[in-house]
């Protein structure tokens, strides 16, 4: 693993749905923060002109009915308080001269308000807002007024236009809340991004975790393979070298004993063999398979499997094998790959019932259809079954309990069944024996949905 570099992954799509799903509730919110503080401004200057009209209809009512008096009538309402919100009301006639004040120090001034003008020849109310001497911010209403008597003084025109200032805070209040709302709904929104923040720190670190933790345990399993793969290499190792050796001088002596150079040099092949097999297991393992499917018939595969050199009953035939394949069973699959799934777990019978006491040792092979259009093929065998240990790791790569096993046999059963599709199951029991169940569907489609 020399010279391995981990390198960060792109960010996951989980985070980016995440961060796409907050950008989309922070535009939304926005917008509709926006909206409801442009509503706020405009209800707020909605009431202040209601207020303002309505004021002013009422005094133009109030003026037309008085004959006497009017000097006083704007100072009495601002300080009789009887419109709370008013800051002062103006009585002007077309040319800006101020015919009635409430506050007495500003009557007949002219004052040069381009308002007063423009309502008085369009005849149309019209609002602005100023800024007072005082620093207050103030509603202004210009309303035209016809008021009988009220012609003359300065010899102005009958149109007149009533000016009238009102105090804009009540209308702030509506203002204010909007403000509020959006600038706690701006609070929330922050909070929620800073969450995200901690959020995506949190997860890349998880993430960063979990792939150096995956390498650790890659580097595990590589270290054991090695290590279990030195053992296993080394003993067929030293005899092949021990016999080689033997058979070396023997030969330079060219006086040998033949059967002793016949004895050393079959031990050669058969570790030579053993040597091979490891090989041919662990590729087996690690390999990504690729399934070959063609269509066959089981029965003439499962013969195959148990005449092959190594067949089950031993070699010299001690136990009984008895073989059950409805005929015409034919299967659409990868027939090596299959077949190397029963010669595992036939060899594994096998090998049970030669370290069981049981003399009546008997393996069985039994096929029929199991669920969903898929094939069950039995494998059972009187041999000495798994104690719960055994049972529990018999299917973890390089668990063995044979002197001579790689503990690899189960691992590549489990594997290659499901490379095709398939699932495999055990039972077994000390007292029984052991019962192997390898279900596969009986026409390869894939692997998609597994
Ligand atoms: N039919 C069986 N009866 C009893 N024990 C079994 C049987 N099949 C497997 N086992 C147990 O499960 C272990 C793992 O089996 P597996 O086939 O993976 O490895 P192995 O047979 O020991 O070695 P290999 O198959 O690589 O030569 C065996 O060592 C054995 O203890
Ligand atoms: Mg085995």
């Amino acid at each position: 693993m020399r010279g391995m570099t981990v390198l960060a992954p792109p960010l996951n799509n989980k985070y980016r749905y995440f961060a796409l799903v907050l950008i989309a509730a922070t535009v939304v919110t926005f917008s509709s923060i926006t909206l409801n503080y442009r509503n706020a401004l405009n209800a707020a200057e909605n009431s202040l002109e209601l207020m303002g009209l309505g004021i002013a209809v009422s005094l133009e009512a109030t003026l037309s009915r008085m004959q006497h008096d009017r000097e006083t009538l704007f100072t009495d309402i601002i300080t009789g308080g009887q419109w709370e919100g008013i800051a002062f009301l103006a009585l002007c006639d077309g040319q800006g001269l101020t015919l009635l004040h409430s506050n007495p120090h500003l009557r007949n001034r002219r004052i040069a308000d381009p308002q007063i003008r423009e309502v008085s020849s369009k005849g149309t109310p019209l609002h602005a807002y100023e800024t007072l001497g005082t620093g207050e911010k103030v509603f202004l209403m210009y309303f035209p007024v016809h008021i009988p008597g009220e012609s003359g003084r300065s010899g102005a025109s009958r149109q007149m236009v009533l000016k009238l200032a009102l105090h804009t805070y009540p209308a702030e209040k509506i203002i204010r809340q909007a403000g509020t709302q959006a600038g706690l709904i701006t609070l929330l929104l922050g909070g929620l991004w800073l969450t995200y923040y901690f959020l995506l720190k949190t997860m890349k670190h998880s993430d960063a975790m979990a792939r150096v933790i995956s390498e650790r345990e890659k580097m595990a399993v590589l270290g054991e393979m090695a290590s279990i793969l030195a053992h296993e290499i080394r003993n067929p190792l030293g005899s092949i070298k021990g016999f080689a050796q033997y058979v070396s001088e023997q030969s330079e002596a060219a006086r040998g004993n033949r059967a002793r150079v016949k004895e050393s040099l079959d031990t050669i092949v058969s570790e030579s063999n053993r040597l091979e097999l490891l090989t041919d297991d662990l590729l087996s393992y690690a390999r990504p398979e690729r399934v070959i499917t063609s269509r066959f018939e089981l029965g003439p595969l499962v013969h195959e499997v148990v005449s092959s050199p190594e067949p089950p009953g031993g070699r010299g035939g001690e136990f009984s094998c008895a073989v059950s394949i409805p005929e015409g069973l034919r299967m659409t699959t990868d027939r090596d790959k299959l077949k190397q799934i029963l010669l595992n777990v036939v060899e594994n019978a096998t090998a049970a019932l030669q370290g069981g006491k049981n003399i009546n040792g008997r393996i069985t092979i039994v096929a029929e259809p199991a669920d969903s259009a898929a094939v069950r093929i039995r494998i059972t065998d009187t041999g000495r079954g798994m104690d719960p240990e055994t049972k529990k790791n018999a299917f973890q790569p390089f668990f063995t309990t044979r002197a001579k096993g790689t503990g690899l046999g189960l691992a590549i059963v489990k594997k290659l069944t499901e490379s095709l599709g398939g699932r495999v199951e055990l039972e077994s029991d000390v007292k029984l024996g052991t019962t192997v169940s390898v279900v596969v569907p009986a026409e390869y489609r894939g692997l998609q949905g597994k």
